[in-house]
């Protein structure tokens, strides 16, 4: 039965192999996920489906889809046709296997860990994240008994070095945030396959267009939609894409050994024959996203939907203008340092190379001369840079990370996290870049 259910879920994120099958990813970012030539009235673009519940034919109908003896519409906390075409594209620009598509980034960044772990467990991850993922890592996760280990991620010894028997994944960032550390996501990945867990990367700061993580090793991967994938700063957004092939089975993830209780008494990884490929989007959607309930909006799946069409073209436009940003603010008198990846002096050059296809990204952070005060003053003089606590907007955006996203954080877990107390970090928009340097060099002036 629950064969019957998965299976159908599968061909519902799939529902046109012959036509996307040639496709690459510019081409993928508008057609895949939905077929116009299967809808009813033949609109070519998704129809948001604006409906809690979907009415059952019969009695009959309706105990054997609560029986799950066979697949069907529901109710939308479950899946939502709208939301089911968004998951069918992701899942096909990532060349995955399975998406579950969610909320926000911060849901999808809990529901990827406490789908495979709970009270005792432990998973090894990065000093620098995003400050809300560090606070759910550092003060959330705990208070349910699941526990972080922080390491230098360039440090593979120490990542390697943390892992114990209660360690379930290796979590990271694929380029942090704020320090734009690039992830030597193959390395990691080995570290993490040696010992039989997964690789769980945000690639929210890469996205397809500029790093195909499963590619690389990794087996997990977790967006905010909110940022580039979206990209026009109007939704929040998340989702997590499984590549398929792991092993949830090998012993080290007790939730898929012991009989589900809440499911029939499933047992995640031994039960699902062929389906268990996709075992942990299975089990993600019917336990965390069913009972928990961070389910995506049919409005918002479009929203994505519409934003991702242009996903290629913003990308490409925001790591020329990044690097002509970057190179821009790294001859500057009034600059005191700079990390952009694509920097051929930055530390992440080399790795930038292999895993940001040649680019450095889309996002500088500099440190301003006259620290803290000089920044502030900058960003309150700036007039085309919008001042938001986002990033991934085809605006530019400026912000002061130490007192505003990460300023729960003391100075030296500021440090820790790659954001010292004088950063300012630029996440470079797709407006013409003459307008661009011309704001940043008469704020910069205005800090003299
Ligand atoms: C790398 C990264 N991951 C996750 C999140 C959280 O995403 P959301 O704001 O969609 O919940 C953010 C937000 O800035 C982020 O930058």
């Amino acid at each position: 039965m629950l064969e019957n259910v998965a299976e159908m879920q599968l061909n519902s994120q799939n529902p046109s192999p012959k036509k996307e099958k040639f496709m690459k990813l510019n081409s993928k970012l508008i057609h895949a996920g939905y077929d116009s030539d299967a809808d009813q009235e033949g609109s070519i673009t998704v129809p948001i489906y604006k409906t809690t519940a979907y009415q059952f034919n019969n009695t009959e109908h309706a105990a054997s889809l609560f029986g799950l003896k066979e697949f069907g519409n529901i109710y939308s906390r479950l899946g939502n046709p709208t939301v089911g075409a968004l998951e069918a594209r992701l899942t096909d620009l990532e060349e995955g296997a399975m998406c579950v598509a969610l909320s926000s980034g911060t849901s999808a960044v809990m529901y990827s860990l406490i789908n495979i772990m709970s009270q005792g467990d432990n998973f090894v991850t990065a000093n620098q994240l995003y400050g809300g993922t560090y606070t759910m890592f550092d003060n959330i996760l705990p208070e349910y008994g699941i526990d972080s280990k922080k390491v230098d991620i360039t440090d593979l010894k120490a990542v390697e070095d943390a892992i114990d028997d209660k360690t379930r994944a290796i979590y990271c960032e694929t380029i942090t945030n704020p320090g734009l550390v690039v992830a030597d996501v193959t390395a990691l990945s080995e570290i993490a396959h040696s010992k039989g867990i997964p690789l769980i990367v945000d690639a929210t700061f890469t996205t397809p267009a500029i790093q195909k993580s499963f590619e690389f090793g990794a087996d997990i991967v977790v967006y905010s939609l909110t940022k580039w994938m979206s990209g026009h700063g109007r939704v929040i957004a998340g989702a997590v894409i499984e590549k398929g092939g792991f092993d949830w089975g090998n012993g080290n993830f007790p939730l898929y050994d012991k009989p589900d209780t809440s499911y029939g008494g499933m047992r995640w990884g031994h039960d699902l024959g062929d389906l268990s490929n996709v075992a942990y989007s299975l089990r993600l959607r019917t336990v965390p996203l069913r009972n928990l309930g961070a389910n995506m909006s049919p409005e918002t799946a479009f929203e994505v939907m519409s934003g991702l069409e242009t996903l290629g073209l913003r990308m490409d436009r925001h790591c020329e203008n990044a690097i002509k940003a970057a190179e821009y603010l790294s001859e500057h008198e009034l600059v005191e340092w700079i990390r952009y990846p694509g920097l051929k002096d930055d530390p992440a050059y080399e790795l930038s190379e292999k895993y940001l296809k040649g680019t450095g990204g889309t996002m500088v952070v500099f440190g301003i001369k006259g620290g803290k005060d000089a920044g502030q003053k900058f960003i309150d003089n700036l007039k085309m840079f919008r001042h938001v606590a986002n990033v991934g907007d085809t605006r530019s955006l400026a912000i002061h990370p130490a007192s505003t996203t990460h300023s729960q954080l003391d100075d030296e877990q500021l440090v820790a996290a790659g954001a010292p107390p004088e950063l300012v970090r630029l996440s470079i928009g797709i407006e013409d870049i003459e307008d661009i340097i011309e704001d940043l060099s008469q704020a910069l002036e205005s800090t003299r």
